[in-house]
């Protein structure tokens, strides 16, 4: 037989127990905001280097909805160009460790890029912030989004309201429809990580304002900088790949 408070007093024991367990397996949420640096590695050029996209492409000819009213062909072109190159390139040293650091840390990844690297590397958790090439949508309702099959999406292609079919690209000048939930997701870190990028591109670019100044916050990138009004900032200049092991070595030692 036992008595009514010591089989309450138990039971606190056993749920106090539990909860303590919880809290140490709870994981540190490790967010992580991606830029184009991430994917030079695999061979797909970034924006804004001597080499960029932008220094061979006006920005104004294929990443406006106005270039698209104006030249749809000439835009089509471009994102064709870039899913064709997706085909041919893979994740590099930087994506796969990313995932390997999902053993340790509840990892968050938000990224500014359109390639699919992050999720063919394997990570769980991937928040596309502009969009993604392998995705093509309705021009009149921003909610009908497919796949696209192959490559090539072609000019005449319809979507069920008839109207062309356009890339699923954040243009210049649109709204950026998941910069919510990525708030959200960067309010909660407990360690940042920026990796490649010039962080030139808002609302993006503030999302490392929406963590609290006592967190840690990493920037990997051969340019990376202090920045203005960011406290607790560790710079590590260096590309992706030997950076992101860097980190690795710092976070797990
Ligand atoms: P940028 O081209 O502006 O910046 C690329 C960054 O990557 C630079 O800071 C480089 O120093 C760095 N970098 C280059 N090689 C690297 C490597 N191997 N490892 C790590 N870093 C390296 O590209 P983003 O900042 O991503 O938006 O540009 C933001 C947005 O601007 C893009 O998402 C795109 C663009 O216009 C749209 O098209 C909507």
């Amino acid at each position: 037989m036992y008595r009514l408070d010591d089989a309450l007093s138990g039971g606190r024991f056993f749920l106090n127990s539990y909860v303590s367990l919880i809290k140490i397996n709870r994981m540190k949420k490790l967010v992580v905001l991606t830029g184009a640096g991430i994917s030079a590695e695999s061979g797909i050029s970034t924006f804004r280097d001597h080499d960029g996209l932008w220094n061979n492409h006006r920005v104004e000819d294929v990443a406006t909805p106005e270039a698209w009213e104006r030249n749809p062909s000439l835009v089509n072109d471009f994102y064709n160009q870039r899913r064709k190159q997706l085909f041919e390139v893979e994740p590099n040293a930087g994506h796969h460790a990313l995932v390997q650091l999902e053993a340790h840390f509840d990892v968050q990844i938000i990224t500014q890029n359109v390639d699919d690297l992050h999720e063919r590397a394997g990570s769980k958790n991937v928040l596309h912030l502009h969009g993604e090439l392998n995705k093509i949508r309705s021009s009149v309702d921003p909610l009908l989004i497919y796949n696209c099959e192959g490559w090539e999406l072609k000019l005449g292609n319809l979507c069920p309201k008839g109207s062309q079919l356009r890339p699923h690209i954040v243009w210049f000048g649109e709204a950026v429809p998941m910069i919510e939930p990525a708030i959200e997701i960067a309010s909660q870190a407990d360690i940042l990580v920026v990796i490649g990028t010039s962080m030139a591109v808002y609302p993006a670019a503030s999302l490392i304002h929406y963590v609290h100044r006592s967190i840690p916050k990493y920037y990997i990138d051969p340019k990376a900088f202090p920045i203005p009004g960011i406290s607790n900032l560790h710079i590590i200049q260096e590309k992706a790949g030997v950076g992101v092991r860097k980190l690795m070595d710092e976070l797990l030692t």
